[in-house]
């Protein structure tokens, strides 16, 4: 009987596997779920849709955007974690894959080892805005009123771990003020909330943030990158506004559960180097302030070596602030 449960246990693992291998040959073979860890409507939900849905032509599959929000994007990051690693359920994050690992003592996945590599998608630069009738005129009058005033401003952001909560923490140290933290699914319903004036100010990608400035329905004081944007030729950068060494970008990569079958990455990975040289794509980052990544970090190797690098540059960052999410 033994020697019979072990044929059939032996057949019944051949059978999965050749299924497995059989469905990366045909792959994709089926609608593909992207997991955006933040909610709809915010600076990851746009790249995403972009590329998800310039990957969707190319291969022939729809690529479908799923939002799972919440704390800091560790949620919608451990939701791909646990999937089946078939292919057909892949995550686009950013920053916060390695910021999380070090902020997050109980995480439910290990992030070094439970996402396979598709590749970078784009570095987009930060801006410090508010509420479009917040009093101050310049960064240096903005950092003068929330230090007078820090028990009374509030600092939207989405959840430890997000790129707002990073670079919040970064001004508040770097101002030596902590400030009210509000937090959100996302900064999509963040950004409702500073255009109600429900919340005060926010440190967002302007791939969140431009269109808003464009329009004076926020004001922005400052942009995060080494030098003024394009789409932003009147906002300074935080450096002329006398914040030295406020540089932040938000690198953003696509993974997949750790097991995936290589010649679906292989898929994923050609259907994404498309995406980023799509001209729409193309044109929609430009006028968000943002450009795809280069075809040679638009790899797997060049993701986990980002990855890699990341956490031990934000792990004593984060130590020395002493803020944690458990
Ligand atoms: C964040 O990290 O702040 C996220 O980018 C917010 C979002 O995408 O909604």
């Amino acid at each position: 009987m033994t020697l019979f449960k072990s044929l059939v246990g032996a057949t019944a693992l051949a059978a999965t596997l050749i299924a497995a291998s059989a469905s990366a040959e045909g792959y994709p073979e089926r609608n593909i779920t992207m997991v955006v860890p933040f909610a709809a409507g915010g600076p990851t939900d746009t790249v995403a849709r972009l590329v998800a849905e310039s990957m969707s032509k190319d291969l022939g599959q729809q690529v479908l955007v799923e939002n799972v929000g919440g704390a800091g994007g560790t949620l919608g990051a451990g939701r791909v974690a646990s999937s089946e690693p078939d292919g057909y359920t892949i995550l686009l994050h950013h920053i916060g894959m390695a910021t999380s690992a070090t902020l997050y003592r109980k995480l439910a996945y290990d992030t070094l080892n439970a996402f396979d590599y598709v590749g970078l998608v784009t570095e987009v630069p930060m801006t410090i805005v508010a509420r479009k009738d917040f009093e101050p005129t310049d960064l240096k009058g903005m950092v003068e009123y929330v230090k007078a005033n820090k028990d009374k401003v509030t600092v939207a952001n989405a959840g430890i771990g997000a790129a707002s909560h990073l670079c919040g923490m970064l001004f508040m140290s770097q101002i030596e003020t902590p400030l009210v933290t509000v937090p959100y699914k996302g900064t999509g319903p963040a950004m409702t909330d500073l255009l109600g004036g429900q919340v005060d100010i926010m440190c967002d990608q302007t791939t969140n943030t431009t269109k808003q400035i464009q329009g004076g329905t926020i004001k922005a004081y400052a942009v995060t990158s080494p030098a003024r944007l394009d789409v932003l030729p009147d906002v300074p950068t935080a450096t002329e506004g006398g914040l030295a060494d406020f540089q932040v970008g938000i690198w953003h990569g696509v993974y997949t559960p750790k097991g995936t079958p290589a010649d679906a990455i292989a898929k994923l990975n050609a259907s994404l180097k498309k995406a980023l040289k799509d001209e729409n794509v193309v044109a929609r980052f430009a006028e968000l302030g943002t450009t795809p990544s280069a075809d040679a970090d638009v790899t797997p190797e060049a993701l986990k070596a980002k990855l890699e690098s990341e956490i031990g540059r934000w792990k004593p960052v984060i130590e020395a602030a002493g803020q944690y999410a458990d």
